[in-house]
């Protein structure tokens, strides 16, 4: 499978800062316009810094992060592979959209959830091509019943679709070596611009280089992946390609339609230097 530019930089910050571990999502639909994952963290197993981060993509990421003092939402999309900037087109309310630098540039969106574990959540990504070369890149967060928007970017692109599905687990620090981080991930769904979905029951999994006393490994549990760095057992498949059963629950889909709080706001312009945190919070 090739490397996306996105996991070309998680490996390269790997190397500097933490570790991580990633599925890598098998579908055969092109012309992808939608992505739907859930997540549940293991019980207790997400110690500060921790990103659990379930709907990647060519381009960007979505995912829960253990940030501090607040636990957040996280969505970015990097600037195009050129270098022409990404764009915001839309920011949720009570999202705080900005820009990033460090391990690329680009956007980003954050907003501060809660978010508890035991408990499955949704991540959903939609890409809305434009003419002339760009794509709108839209990231929604489910909290109960209701699709939150945190930020629609638009990113100039070869392919306006979504391709390089993926998620992972990662300790982007370096002081917490060694505690388990794990999260379930299930139920994950795509969707192309004709209207053909598909349940991506298969994933491959890769990992980063590790800091001293660290390990890692994945399995399947019924209908959901788990992914852990220092999990129940140090063991690593020997099967590296995994299959879950099938839920055969299709994602509703219309959840651009029912969300509730789109809305415009100025773009805040920082450039991180949190490279020198030892809690590091994720771009
Ligand atoms: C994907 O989209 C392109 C451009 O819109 C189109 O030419 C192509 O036929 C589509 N492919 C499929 C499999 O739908
Ligand atoms: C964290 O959440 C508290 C309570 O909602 C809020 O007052 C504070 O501004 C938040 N801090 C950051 C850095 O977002
Ligand atoms: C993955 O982890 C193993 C240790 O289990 C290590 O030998 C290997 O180099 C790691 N992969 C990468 C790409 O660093
Ligand atoms: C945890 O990691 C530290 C390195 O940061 C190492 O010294 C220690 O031995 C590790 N403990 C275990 C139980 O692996
Ligand atoms: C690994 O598992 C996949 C299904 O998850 C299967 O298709 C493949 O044949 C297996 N490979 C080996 C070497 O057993």
């Amino acid at each position: 499978m090739k490397l996306t530019s996105a996991i070309a930089l998680s490996l390269l910050a790997k190397s500097v800062y933490g570790v991580a571990d990633h599925l890598w999502y098998s579908t055969s639909l092109t012309n992808v316009t939608d992505w739907y994952n859930e997540v549940t963290i293991h019980s207790g197993d997400e110690p500060a810094g921790t990103y659990f981060m379930t709907n990647g993509y060519d381009g960007g990421y979505f995912g829960i992060q253990h940030n501090v003092p607040n636990k957040t939402v996280l969505f970015s999309v990097w600037d195009a592979d050129d270098g022409t900037p990404t764009t915001q087109q839309a920011c949720g309310s009570n999202v705080v959209c900005s820009t990033f630098g460090g391990e690329g540039t680009g956007l980003h969106a954050n907003y501060n959830f809660d978010w508890a574990d035991d408990t499955t959540y949704a991540g959903y990504i939609k890409a809305s091509p434009v003419p002339g070369g760009y794509t709108d890149i839209s990231g929604y967060f489910q909290q109960g019943s209701t699709w939150v928007l945190l930020a629609t970017y638009r990113r100039k692109v070869d392919n306006p679709y979504l391709t390089g599905f993926y998620s992972f687990v990662e300790n982007p620090a370096t002081l917490t070596v060694n505690m388990t981080r794990e999260a379930y991930y299930g139920n994950q769904w795509v969707r192309d611009d004709s209207g053909t979905s598909q349940e991506m029951i298969t994933a491959s999994l890769t990992n980063t280089s590790l800091n001293a006393g660290d390990n890692y490994g994945a399995g399947v549990k019924g209908s959901t992946f788990f992914l852990f760095i220092n999990g129940p057992t140090s063991a690593i498949p020997s099967n590296r390609t995994l299959t879950r059963e099938a839920t055969g629950e299709e994602p509703s889909w219309d959840i651009g339609s029912a969300s509730t709080n789109s809305g415009k706001k100025k773009q805040k312009k920082t450039l991180k230097t949190s490279q020198k945190r030892s809690l590091r919070n994720r771009f």
